[in-house]
């Protein structure tokens, strides 16, 4: 396709980073304004998330301007929460500050509550395409979202320091990682990281029962205990600190929360080319002609998800995963 007639009749696509940012997001946009400047579509980017859309904070993007942002963590749009969006009136507004604007449809970078926003736009009747990005990988249906994997080699490297210092004074670390509604981190970084246990809003814990496994760890003679800990999860990381403070094991007991350090940094190579083939798909997508629908990975294909489905629950949190992580620990 080359022409403005194979293009879908679109002339002008805007671009949007909507709440919490992921490594790799700039990556998308790059990907997203080179495809379409090679269909003669022209890109606007939207400055800070939905509320940037609301003030008509537009701004062109082309070719040299995405040059040199493949590496950048964060997103140069910027980003924001903006729970408004939610409201029937703020959606109406946003579809006809776009129409205004001459924009033609739109793409949302974003996770679950910024593909909400993508899936109200498309059903106000304005062309509305989503790329998964979050680093908690909590849409359904998708493989993977941009961003989790460099998050997830992010608390990698930090768990892996943690338990240096675990076992050199022989003591249990209970590390925090991201993740307000899905252990997906704290399960696949429990796993790679060889840790004693996962807690995951998922499947809840009883302290006690943790604390007896720490007790017979100590008494085995394990030099450390590290239990990863969804920043979701009830009880918390906070609550098994307290348990063990009142319950002695054996272990010292120390918490460390990894919090926003997970959400920054240059992206992996992995999240590099999963977000360049989405922001190029996600043109391709609204270029024929496609709305509703959010870019994303499935059986390592790139895939066109109906936003109803990406945003059902979510079981990337599966019994065979927790199960692998408990068979790992003993
Ligand atoms: O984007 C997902 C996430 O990082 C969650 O894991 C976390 O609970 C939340 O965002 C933190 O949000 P904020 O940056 O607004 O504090």
């Amino acid at each position: 396709m080359s022409d403005r007639e194979g293009a879908g009749g679109m002339k002008r696509i805007a671009v949007v980073t909507s709440g919490g940012d992921a490594p790799g997001m700039n990556a998308a946009v790059r990907a997203l304004v080179r495809a379409a400047a090679s269909e003669q579509v022209e890109v606007l980017g939207i400055r800070d998330g939905f509320a940037g859309l609301l003030a008509n904070r537009f701004e062109p993007l082309d070719s040299q301007s995405v040059a040199g942002i493949l590496q950048r963590g964060g997103t140069i749009l910027g980003s924001a929460r903006f729970p408004q969006f939610c409201e029937r009136t703020t959606q109406e507004a946003a579809a006809t500050r776009l129409s205004a604007a001459g924009i033609d449809g739109l793409v949302v970078i974003g996770g679950n509550g910024s593909q909400r926003g993508a899936l109200a736009l498309h059903q106000l009747g304005f062309p509305t395409v989503g790329i998964a990005s979050t680093i908690d990988n909590d849409l359904a249906v998708t493989e993977a979202t941009i961003g989790v994997d460099t998050a997830l080699n992010t608390a990698l490297e930090c768990i892996d320091r943690l338990k240096d210092t675990a076992t050199s004074h022989q003591r249990a670390f209970l590390v925090e990682v991201m993740g307000r509604d899905s252990g997906y981190l704290a399960m696949m970084a429990a796993i790679a990281s060889g840790a004693e246990l996962a807690m995951v809003p998922e499947r809840p814990v009883d302290l006690e029962v943790v604390a007896e496994d720490v007790r017979a760890s100590y008494a085995r003679g394990k030099r450390h205990y590290i239990v990863v800990v969804a920043e979701g999860a009830h009880p918390g990381a906070r609550d098994l600190a307290d348990y063990l403070g009142n319950h002695p094991s054996g272990f010292e007991a120390r918490l460390s929360v990894l919090g926003h350090v997970q959400r920054g940094g240059s992206p992996t190579a992995r999240d590099r080319v999963l977000a360049s083939r989405y922001g190029a798909g996600a043109v391709r997508a609204l270029l024929a002609g496609r709305s509703g629908v959010v870019v994303g990975l499935v059986e390592g294909q790139l895939a066109e998800i109906p936003l109803e489905d990406a945003l059902a629950p979510c079981n990337k949190v599966t019994a065979e995963m927790l199960a692998l992580a408990d068979v790992l620990a003993r």
